[in-house]
């Protein structure tokens, strides 16, 4: 079935937001997933059409990545996050209960199409293992008690929440979001949680900073001659003698911070 005018419309949108047009192929498939609830034979004519390429490279990429579905995706697509971190923490256990429980495998769309399940890879999240996401919202510390009772709801209509915050929307409407089109909701819930940021803390309360960044800079930039190339090698190997001087015990200005705190 060809794409709605208003889709056609939208994926020319997005196509122009960019100064080589073929840039814009990822978020007008992320579109014609909110219209078609997949990526479909004419949505991939669609996009070739208006970006002047083959509709081999637009399937190409369409078929690369996997965030891109060929079979109609449920009202909401839930990932269990089975990557080494989550699955020793509980999710290989979580998604073996939601297949029990959903009566699918990975993949597959519940008979009544309100749910796609998916094991997923690494979110990033594993600060908050085991992770789940429902369209791209994190779901975070589940459990199987948890996770079913999200399906559940999510099944029944009953508003659903990230655990950081956002209402969660349908597929489609995240694909939207994917797309460019902003929703208004971006801001919603923090920007990391506290476990995100324990490192932070801890570097705060110890006072450890990052190294300057001109000195970096500067470190990291090419001798401009050979003598200057030279004279760099005898500070530093004047500097490396002095350290070897020093006494062994001295070992609390470190690059490494932790092993200060173990000489001290
Ligand atoms: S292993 Fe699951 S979020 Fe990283």
């Amino acid at each position: 079935m060809p794409l709605p005018a208003t889709a056609l419309a939208e994926l020319a949108t997005i196509a122009a937001r960019y100064p080589q047009a073929r840039s814009g192929l990822l978020p007008m498939l992320h579109l014609v997933q909110a219209s078609e609830g997949r990526i479909t034979p004419e949505g991939i004519e669609a996009c070739a059409e208006i970006l002047g390429i083959s509709a081999a490279e637009v399937s190409g990429v369409a078929t690369f990545y996997t965030m891109y579905k060929r079979k109609p995706v449920g009202d909401y697509h839930v990932g269990v996050c089975t990557n080494t971190l989550c699955a020793v923490m509980g999710g290989d256990v979580i998604f073996e209960r939601l297949k029990d429980h959903l009566d699918v495998g990975n993949d597959e769309t519940t008979a009544d199409g309100k749910i796609t399940l998916e094991h997923v890879e690494c979110n990033a999240a594993c600060d908050y293992a085991p992770v789940m996401m429902v369209n791209w919202e994190f779901m975070d510390n589940m459990t199987p008690q948890s996770a079913t009772q999200l399906v559940d709801d999510l099944r029944e209509g009953n508003e659903v929440r990230s655990t950081r915050g956002p209402k969660i929307c349908t597929w489609r409407e995240a694909e939207r979001v994917l797309a460019g089109f902003n929703d208004g909701l971006a801001d919603e819930g923090p920007a990391a949680g506290p476990a995100s940021l324990v490192g932070l803390e801890i570097a705060r309360e110890r006072g450890w900073t990052a190294p300057e960044s001109g000195r970096r800079t500067a470190e990291l930039a090419p001798p401009s001659s050979p003598e200057a190339a030279a004279e760099e090698a005898d500070t530093s190997r004047a500097e490396s003698e002095t350290k070897v001087d020093e006494s062994p015990a001295d070992t609390k200005h470190v690059d490494n911070p932790a092993k200060g705190d173990e000489a001290k």
